[in-house]
């Protein structure tokens, strides 16, 4: 029997990366899905790929009548929605002295809000239906430390991480459980966007703060998204239900380091 046979996800951020691959798992664990995101065309061809058990929705978590909209499309689509998977969120970096309001307001806008009130909707629905949920929130080992150009991202994660003990603890009465993820560096298209920043703020050829960060993982290498699906099912599935609002770090050792 796969494991979450006949459960419907709701992914944000899910047209590339980490998003993308939980959903494949997922479905692999037969699964439906939804990959929400604000990149339509990506996300209409990243459902394509999986096939008929992937519907792609335009969703942008910073907007209320967005959430709702994509949460009354799953739910005409699929039915129900038994598991939610906040991953959707942008990072951004800079010096405290360069750090600016409207991005300080931007990024807690996508990793702070977009997790909280797309949690709260769906959280809403698994009550009004009697569904004993699944909510997973991405956070990151950047919100258990400080990193000296990372302060606002880092700032956002912390908030992941509190939100999900505050929201883990009061969804439990409903047979919710609220748990998130905290990767350590994953390999992907988000990580290009780091590479390049640090390349401009630490004067280094493009791809070296990379190679730097791979080899000081314990374990020897950056993570794939990959890596992470283990995790991610786990949560999602019947196995995890007496984990209630803990963050897990899978990180090759990154944190504890
Ligand atoms: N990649 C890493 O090294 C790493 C490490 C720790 C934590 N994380 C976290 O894991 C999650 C996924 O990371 P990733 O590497 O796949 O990122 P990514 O940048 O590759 O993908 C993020 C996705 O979110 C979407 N998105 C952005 N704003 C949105 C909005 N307002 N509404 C809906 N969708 C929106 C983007 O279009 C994109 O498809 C994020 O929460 C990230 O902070 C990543």
């Amino acid at each position: 029997m796969k494991r979450l046979a006949g459960k419907t996800a709701l992914i944000t951020g899910a047209a590339r990366g980490i998003g993308l691959e939980f959903a494949r798992a997922y479905v692999a664990e037969g699964a439906q899905v939804a990959l929400c995101d604000i990149d339509i065309v990506r996300a209409r061809s990243a459902a394509e790929e999986i096939g008929p058990a992937a519907l792609a929705v335009d969703m942008d978590v910073t907007r209320q009548e967005s959430i709702d909209k994509a949460i009354a499309k799953i739910v005409a689509h699929f039915g129900c929605i038994d598991i939610l998977v906040n991953n959707a969120a942008i990072f951004s970096a800079a010096p405290i002295v360069e750090i600016d309001r409207a991005d300080y307001a931007r990024v807690f806008d996508i990793n702070v809000a977009g997790t909280l009130f797309t949690l709260q909707a769906v959280a809403r629905h698994m009550i009004e239906t009697g569904t004993r949920g699944k909510i997973i929130n991405m956070a990151s080992q950047a919100g258990r430390r400080g990193e000296p150009l990372v302060a606002v991202y880092c700032a956002s994660k912390a908030a992941v991480i509190s939100l999900t003990q505050s929201a883990g603890l009061n969804l439990v009465r409903h047979g919710i459980n609220v748990n998130a993820i905290a990767p350590g560096v994953v390999a992907g298209e988000h990580w290009d966007g780091v590479d390049a920043f640090f390349a401009r703020y630490e004067n280094k050829p493009l791809g070296q703060k990379k190679k730097e960060v791979a080899e000081a993982v314990p374990i020897g290498r950056m993570a794939d998204a990959s890596d992470l699906t283990g995790m991610a099912v786990f949560l999602a599935s019947g196995e995890s239900d007496y984990v209630v609002a803990q963050t897990f770090g899978v990180d090759g050792g990154n944190w504890m380091s």
